[in-house]
């Protein structure tokens, strides 16, 4: 199923998705780069070698060299940002705007005080309207696209070559969840060669299972619920959700330098579909590009996977903010977590995804309750989490931190797994996950460490 794109047949008109925004990810931040004066002075000395500095596509130069903002836009520019371009070549937002009409300065100067151009016949697409086209395109632009029209030529042979072989199709489909506390101390022990001592050995056997399981099910993707912890996002802004659409995430440095695990490969197809989706179902999701991951992600990647010279698999990463209140509730993560499942499934790519959530179980890091350890609530936890997660998602913050610490709190994010999996009613009435590991354990620093691994059977 194709995301909604209900915009796509509107005349003379590109909207700025996530789609869009992957493709012009480069040109914009190129752009934005021209928010600073030595930049723009750089820029206009030897605009072929400020160019180079950038990672933007041939095109995309081209499209700038020539100063061809429907040409920009097409690969992937936004006005806002090209308007920083157009900022350093003197030119006002009307000039901009009217460049990509056709007219000439003066006619749109005109038309906007003649009260501006009509809607009438400029709703949708093969209407008679006067912005039905052809748009206003630069010499450049045009050579470029006869180059282009021979390329296509050699790409349909080619894609039809690949039909022939019969290139597998379906849908993405979630496999598994994994369930796992994160602790800092955690990571260190690995880092430091520490796993076999007597205090890390018990936590560290009870893993053992699931790195096996791991490779046989090994999956295409993995979506990492996690949060952040004021590493990447400090108090300047504080998303409650955001999802990585990134193609790399570095391992952050927390202040004890970063750890030494391997750069986190993303997959921002994926991940830019499942925010349109996503958002398409009224969850409001902040976009990152730009994310170095912490302990709460790459910790339960050590204890999946061990310590590979390359996570063998690509990873979304998707965090929480539990740091600040409000937090989300438990009932809005687990309804996430079922918007989650819809936009996996739509995506047309027959991909084996996971999804993790990270953190908890009871811990305090702070106050003189610090320590705090509930092993009988979290155990009951782990009880409803398999067989009752409805139920569960309706219990309110405060029974978190009574119970199971205040920093137990990261425990709502297993609700977002959950509620992707197959069993939950109204997604897709599937069968009851079948449990394939269980795993608690006191202490692993503050923590009680808790672990579970649920495969889907449909
Ligand atoms: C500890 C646990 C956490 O979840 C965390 O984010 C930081 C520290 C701990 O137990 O030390
Ligand atoms: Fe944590």
């Amino acid at each position: 199923m194709a995301l909604d794109k209900p915009y796509l047949d509107v005349p003379g008109t590109t909207i700025f998705d996530a789609d869009q925004s992957r493709k012009g990810y480069w040109l914009n931040q190129f752009c934005m780069s021209l928010m600073k004066a030595e930049n723009r002075a750089r820029f206009k000395a030897d605009e072929d070698a400020y160019l180079a500095e950038w990672p933007m596509t041939d095109e995309q130069k081209a499209a700038v060299r020539a100063r061809d903002l429907n040409w920009a836009m097409r690969t992937g520019g936004n006005i806002y940002f090209l308007a920083k371009l157009g900022a350093t070549d003197g030119l006002s937002f009307q000039q901009m705007a009217g460049s990509m009409t056709g007219m000439t300065e003066q006619q749109y100067r005109d038309m906007m005080i003649a009260g501006g151009r009509s809607p009438e016949g400029n709703r949708v697409v093969g209407e008679q309207g006067d912005a039905q086209g052809p748009v206003s395109q630069s010499a450049a632009w045009k050579a470029w696209q006869e180059a282009e029209a021979q390329q296509a030529l050699a790409d349909a042979v080619e894609s039809a070559d690949a039909a022939a072989k019969g290139k597998a199709s379906g849908h993405a489909r979630i496999t598994a969840s994994v369930f796992s506390s994160h602790v800092p101390a955690i990571g260190a022990a690995v880092d430091h060669g520490k796993t076999g001592e007597p205090y890390w050995a018990p936590m560290f056997k009870g893993y053992d299972f699931s790195k096996q399981w791991m490779k046989e099910n090994t999956p295409d993707v993995i979506f990492l619920v996690y949060n952040d912890h004021a590493t990447n996002f400090d108090l300047g802004v504080i998303p409650t959700f955001a999802i990585g659409t990134a193609a790399e995430f570095e391992p952050a440095d927390e202040g004890y330098g970063p750890r030494p695990v391997p750069v986190v490969k993303g997959h921002p197809r994926l991940a830019s579909h499942i925010a349109q989706s996503v958002i398409q179902q009224d969850f409001d999701l902040t976009i990152v590009n730009d994310l170095k991951v912490d302990h709460g992600l790459t910790v339960p990647m050590n204890l999946m996977f061990g310590s590979p010279a390359e996570w063998p698999c690509q990873v979304i990463p998707f965090h929480v903010n539990v740091v600040q209140y409000p937090v989300p509730s438990g009932a809005r993560c687990f309804a996430l977590g079922q918007a989650i499942r819809r936009a996996i499934e739509s995506y047309d790519e027959p991909l084996k995804v996971q999804i993790w959530g990270t953190g908890g179980m009871s811990h305090q890091l702070q106050g003189p309750r610090a320590g705090l350890i509930n092993a009988e609530w979290d155990n009951r936890f782990l009880d409803r989490l398999i067989a009752d997660p409805k139920d569960l998602s309706t219990m309110p913050h405060i029974d978190y931190v009574r119970e199971a610490g205040s920093e137990g709190i990261e425990l709502v994010m297993w609700l977002i797994a959950r509620g992707a999996m197959a069993d939950v009613a109204d997604v897709a009435g599937g069968k009851a996950p079948k449990l394939v590991h269980r795993f608690f354990h006191v202490p692993a620093s503050n923590t009680a460490v808790g672990h579970v691994i649920l495969e889907n059977q449909s």
